[in-house]
């Protein structure tokens, strides 16, 4: 939805008015009057189980959304009742709403851009749509900023927004349509949208560059490769930061295949490529003084008669050599030729953005999303930026002690160290392909996308990653 945010909403004009209040201590201040007399009158507590909607005046409704303790209200409770206040505005059809969340430790962007993700949802291909007659909502958001202020965090949170539907559209487009070639052209038309250099390298170009990896995994698809590399060069940049996404369009395992049971959930294998595609034009949109250079490499992985095999020996494009044991560990096949491509543009930091391991998943669910890295500095960094922006990554070592795991007898490395600590030998794999003081590797394959709806958000993808690097870019230039 679209979301304004103001400090002098026009109350008249609203269908409904949707506040969070918490229970003790109450945050007294914040509520326009109508709300006060509502909680008054409604003797609301502001449990987290309890809401109640009401008939006003001006507005014309009012729905109170307990959040529970004050002091225990984040970012998480707060997306909770935004995605409640989406799903309640639906089903009553209102057009107008305004919204007011009156807590400190909740930056009003943040809350602003979760605001405008919270009615999403992916239709482009529903040809009988239900709800027809539904006109989108328009939200108004409360804020105590003066209006200059409030302008520009609207201006900032519609540039998250933007960049965080480019990642769901993409990653819940269906795996016949968004092709690596598709991909590509959707990374074109965002740069041209933003005036950002875009890149795209054919199947030629590739072999040019003597890309193993990727050209191995590509083998048995019928889809050509592509490579795309992004650049965003403000002027007044200090630093620079290069982004390396996974753009498998389809995972089907390849000769290992995967059992059939749910591998429809393989079309959201490109979502670290679509992270860098809303990254680089949420950055861009902000107009953060940062370089970013944002890179994906995207195939599919599939099984035909001329796939990649195991026992096979590829040669990467930094010139190791990788003994294949399992085709479905195609991820780190088409990652280390683009981190080594990425080193070699010697960034000052390097984040990879990866749906890489279903042991990640068994590690941390999909709460948060596995971060490796090889500098404590850029990791803590990383962790408390996910964690202000309710995209939360939680570390895992990635100690060489595992890395007896992917040794080979035929070449420099396996392609899979099995099951045990499968997350952290995937890492390890990736940092021998990496040539970078700061570089860190987000497991996103919990996060990228939801199996079900949650009590947050919708089925399918969720735009992981693109918030907290957001968040780390601004720091970088504080
Ligand atoms: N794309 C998958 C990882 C994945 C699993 C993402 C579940 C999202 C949900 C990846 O390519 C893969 O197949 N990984 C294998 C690695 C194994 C063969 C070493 C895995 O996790 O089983
Ligand atoms: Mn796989
Ligand atoms: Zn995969």
């Amino acid at each position: 939805m679209k979301v304004e945010i103001t400090r002098e909403p026009k109350l008249s004009k609203i269908d409904h008015l949707f506040a969070l209040v918490a229970e003790s201590p109450r945050a007294a201040g914040g509520y326009p009057d109508p709300v006060r007399k509502a909680i008054d009158d409604a003797g609301f507590s502001g449990r987290s189980d309890e809401s109640i909607t009401l008939l006003a005046g001006e507005p014309r409704k009012i729905t109170l959304i307990g959040v529970g303790k004050s002091d225990a209200v984040n970012i998480r409770t707060i997306r909770q009742a935004l995605y409640a206040i989406a799903k309640t505005a639906k089903k009553h059809r209102d057009t107008k709403i305004a919204v007011v969340a009156p807590f400190d430790g909740v930056s009003t962007r943040t809350v602003a851009d979760y605001l405008a993700a919270s009615d999403y949802k992916y239709d482009a291909y529903i040809t009988v749509k239900k709800d027809e007659k539904r006109q989108p909502i328009h939200a108004t958001l409360l804020t105590n900023d003066d209006a200059k202020t409030a302008k520009q965090i609207e201006k900032e949170a519609g540039a998250i927004a933007d960049g965080i539907r480019t990642v769901r559209d993409l990653g819940n487009g269906p795996g016949n349509l968004v092709t690596p070639t598709r991909l590509a052209q959707r990374a074109e038309e965002v740069a041209k949208e933003i005036g950002v250099k875009c890149t795209v390298y054919d199947k030629k170009a590739i072999e040019r560059m003597k890309m193993g990896g990727l050209l191995a995994v590509n083998r048995g698809s019928h889809e050509e490769p592509r490579f795309v590399v992004l650049e965003y060069s403000p002027r007044r940049a200090k630093q620079h930061v290069a982004l390396v996404g996974k753009g498998i369009t389809f995972d089907s395992g390849g000769i290992s295949i995967k059992p059939a049971d749910r591998m429809e959930e393989m079309k959201f294998d490109m979502c670290g490529a679509a992270a860098v595609i809303g990254t680089v034009e949420a950055a861009a949109k902000l107009g953060l003084p940062v370089k970013v250079t944002g890179i994906f490499a995207s195939t599919e992985n599939l099984p035909g008669g001329g796939a990649y095999k195991p026992g096979d020996i590829i040669t990467m494009m930094s010139g190791k050599t990788v003994e294949i044991v399992n085709t479905d560990a195609e991820g780190r096949m088409i990652l280390g030729d683009a981190l080594h491509y990425a080193s070699n543009l010697k960034p000052d930091h390097l984040i990879d953005y990866a749906t890489l391991t279903g042991a990640c998943v068994v590690a941390l669910g999909s709460e948060a999303a596995g971060l490796f890295s090889n500098n404590d500095e850029l990791a803590r960094k990383l962790i408390e930026c996910g964690e202000r922006v309710g995209d939360r990554v939680w570390r895992l070592p990635e100690w060489d002690d595992y890395k007896e795991l992917i040794r080979s007898e035929w070449a420099d490395m396996k392609n899979s160290g099995g099951r045990w600590g499968g997350a952290i030998t995937a890492a390890l794999f990736l940092k021998e392909f990496v040539n970078c003081p700061s570089w860190a590797h987000l497991d996103i394959a919990g996060t990228a996308y939801m199996e079900h709806e949650t009590s947050r958000e919708a089925r399918g993808a969720t735009g992981a990653g693109v918030r907290v690097t957001l968040e780390f870019l601004e720091s970088l230039s504080r």
